[in-house]
């Protein structure tokens, strides 16, 4: 196995202040806790079943189409489990993520595994990025991934001009982020309502656990429509991510075999109306340059 380790050392500045008290949140001192909530179960294996099956489909083309594996980006990228598949299939991959802790669980994966790999890691905030990837001479990505960053940003809408600088003319930008709806349907669904109340009179809700994992800045898919819209992104995949998983209460039926939740989630991810319930949404856009 060679893989081009870099810039790993963790950043001194871990969480990025935004103009008000808002900053980027590092996941440094939940890695563990985020590996097994988000992954150490079927929410985490929907999460990936929907995301490669979106993903895995598109790059395979673009290579083909192209004659080369691509250049692939994931930021904020934790786990990495997406990007680090994409390098087991050849493709060239940059990896970053604000946290040492949450990248060296990923390392740790790859050097479970034996075939030769080209991935480049830096610890880092994303804001940090552009200036690093500048000074190795790395050029445009054919593809970045963004999942689940969004919502843990303090200025989301700024990582819009970031990945305009990154992406090649036709480059696609996999975006997944936080269904602030999913929030509101399932606490009425639970019959949340003053929490329900509290979230409508204060306007954003922020929970106060600092190992939580409901995201600090969720934003609305009407608002990313409108960013891509601005940003002159053509939109080709639009997913929901577990759109009837989390809601269930009862498990009955089906429910009881996982195999078949996998099954039933991919299959209404795509499906109008249920994946605008996603706890997740997944979009893939194009740029127009
Ligand atoms: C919810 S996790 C998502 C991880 C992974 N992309 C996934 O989908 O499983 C959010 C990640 O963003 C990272 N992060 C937060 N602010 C960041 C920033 N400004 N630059 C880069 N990474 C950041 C956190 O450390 C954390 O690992």
């Amino acid at each position: 196995m060679s893989t081009e380790h870099q810039d790993t050392q963790p950043h001194s500045n871990h969480l990025v202040a935004a103009t008000d008290d808002r900053i980027d949140r590092s996941f440094d001192g939940i890695a563990d806790h985020f590996e097994k909530k988000v992954y150490g179960g079927l929410k985490g294996e929907i999460r990936l079943a929907v995301l490669r099956r979106d993903i895995f489909g598109y790059v395979e083309q673009l290579s083909q189409s192209l004659g080369r594996p691509l250049r692939v980006l994931d930021v904020g990228a934790g786990l990495a489990q997406i990007a680090l598949e994409l390098a087991e299939q050849g493709h060239h991959v940059v990896i970053n993520d604000i946290s040492a802790n949450m990248l060296a669980k990923a390392k740790a994966s790859v050097k479970q595994k034996s075939t030769a790999l080209n991935i480049s890691w830096h610890v880092c905030p994303y804001q940090a990025l552009a200036e690093k990837l500048a000074t190795d001479n790395v050029g445009k990505f054919d593809l970045i991934l963004c999942h689940a960053l969004l919502e843990w940003l303090a200025e989301p809408k700024a990582v819009m001009d970031f990945f305009d600088s990154q992406l090649t003319d036709d480059g696609v930008l996999s975006l997944c982020f936080y269904n602030p709806a999913s929030f509101d349907y399932r606490n009425l669904i639970m019959g949340n309502f003053n929490l329900l109340d509290a979230v409508s009179e204060k306007s954003n809700y922020h929970a106060d656990n600092k190992k939580s994992l409901t995201p600090s800045y969720p934003v609305a898919k009407e608002e990313v429509a409108s960013w891509l819209q601005q940003h002159h992104y053509k939109v080709i995949i639009e997913s929901g991510l577990r759109v009837f998983h989390d809601y269930v209460s009862l498990k009955r039926g089906g429910h009881n075999d996982p195999e078949a939740v996998i099954r039933m989630e991919l299959r209404y991810s795509q499906q109008a109306p249920y994946k605008w319930l996603g706890r997740y949404l997944h979009v893939m856009a194009m740029r127009q340059a």
